[in-house]
C-alpha cells in the first residue's frame, strides 16, 4: 500500500536522518528501487516528474504499476508516490490518479501566487491524507526541460510557506539538478541554517542529490534536512553499465540480446547505488 510521507518526515526529524527520493522512469528502476529498500528495511520516495509520468504512459499508468509491483514483490517498508515538481494541474492529475504525495513546485511564481496556490493543495491534500511538498527559491540546473537558474531562498518566505501547513519544504541553498560544475561554491548552510531557524522542526528537502558530497549531505542532515531527491545519479550508473554491457560484446554473445539481459546490468548498478544513497542519508533499518 502506498503511504503518504508524513509518518517518514516526523520520524526523519526526530531520528537525524534523511528518506531518500529516487526517481522512476521505467518498471526496471521502479522495481530496482523499491526491492532495495526492502531489502535494507528502509522507507522509500519514488518520484515522478511531470515528463517521466507522460513517458510512463501517465500518471494513473504509473500509480498502476507502482501498486501492483509492492505486492506482487511482498514489499512491506514504507513506500509514498510523490509527483516531483508538480505544476499546480499536474498535481490535481496525481491526486485524482491515485498518488500518496505532491509536490507543487510555485518557486517561479511571484511568493504571493505561491502561497495562494500552495495554500489551496494543502486544504485537499489534507483531506486525502496526502503529503505535499512546497518549493521557495528555485533549484538551478535543467531537469525535465524545466531549467531553474538557482538561487538561495528567503527564510521568510520560507517561513510563510510552512506555516500554511505543508508535510515538508524545499528551499533552495545553492543546489542544482544534475552534475555540479567544476566551480560549484558547495551549499549554502548560512542559508539552511536561517531558513531552519524560521520553520523550526520543519521536514526540509534537498533536491539535486547527484553528486553532493558526503559530508555536506551530513551536515545538511544536521540542519534540518529530512528527505533528498536523487535522480541523474542513477541515470548515469545506468548507463554506465549498459555502455560496458554492449561494448563488451555480452549482447553479441548467445541470447544477450534478451532485454532481460540487456537491462540487468543497468538494473543492478541502479540498486547498488540507492544503496549507498540510504546508507549515507541513514535510513537503513528505519522502516
Ligand atoms: P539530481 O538529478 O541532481 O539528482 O536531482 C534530483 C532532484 O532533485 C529531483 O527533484
Amino acid at each position: 500500500m502506498l503511504v503518504s510521507t508524513k509518518d517518514m518526515m516526523t520520524k526523519a526529524v526526530a531520528g537525524h536522518y534523511a528518506v531518500g527520493q529516487f526517481n522512476i522512469n521505467n518498471l526496471e528502476w521502479t522495481k530496482a528501487i523499491l526491492l532495495t529498500a526492502q531489502e535494507n528495511s528502509s522507507p522509500v520516495i519514488l518520484g515522478v516528474s511531470e515528463g517521466a509520468g507522460k513517458y510512463m504512459c501517465g500518471f494513473t499508468t504509473v500509480v498502476g504499476m507502482v501498486s501492483a509491483m509492492i505486492n506482487e514483490l511482498g514489499i512491506t517498508v514504507p513506500v509514498a508516490l510523490h509527483l516531483d515538481h508538480g505544476t499546480f494541474e499536474g498535481a490535481k492529475k496525481c491526486i485524482n490518479a491515485g498518488f500518496s504525495s505532491i509536490m507543487f513546485d510555485g518557486s517561479h511564481y511571484p511568493i504571493e501566487e505561491n502561497l495562494e496556490k500552495t495554500k489551496a493543495l494543502v486544504n485537499t491534500c489534507d483531506v486525502l491524507g496526502l503529503s505535499l511538498e512546497a518549493e521557495v527559491g528555485a533549484i538551478g540546473g535543467e531537469e525535465d526541460g524545466v531549467i531553474g537558474a538557482g538561487e538561495c531562498a528567503d527564510p521568510d518566505e520560507c517561513k510563510m510557506i510552512a506555516d500554511l501547513g505543508v508535510t515538508m519544504l524545499a528551499a533552495g541553498i545553492g543546489n542544482i539538478h544534475g552534475k555540479y560544475p567544476e566551480n560549484w561554491p558547495g551549499l549554502s548552510f548560512e542559508t539552511l541554517a536561517a531558513v531552519k531557524e524560521k520553520v523550526g522542526d520543519m521536514p526540509l528537502v534537498l533536491h539535486g542529490g547527484t553528486g553532493i558530497p558526503d559530508d555536506m549531505i551530513t551536515k545538511a542532515i544536521s540542519l534540518g534536512v529530512a528527505k533528498i531527491n536523487v535522480n541523474t545519479e542513477c541515470q548515469l550508473v545506468f548507463q554506465e553499465a549498459t555502455r560496458k554491457y554492449i561494448e563488451d560484446g555480452k549482447d553479441l554473445v548467445g541470447k544477450g540480446f534478451d532485454p532481460r539481459k540487456l537491462l540487468a546490468p543497468g538494473f543492478d548498478a541502479i540498486k547498488a547505488k540507492v544503496k549507498e544513497k540510504m546508507e549515507i542519508f541513514g535510513s537503513i533499518g528505519k522502516a
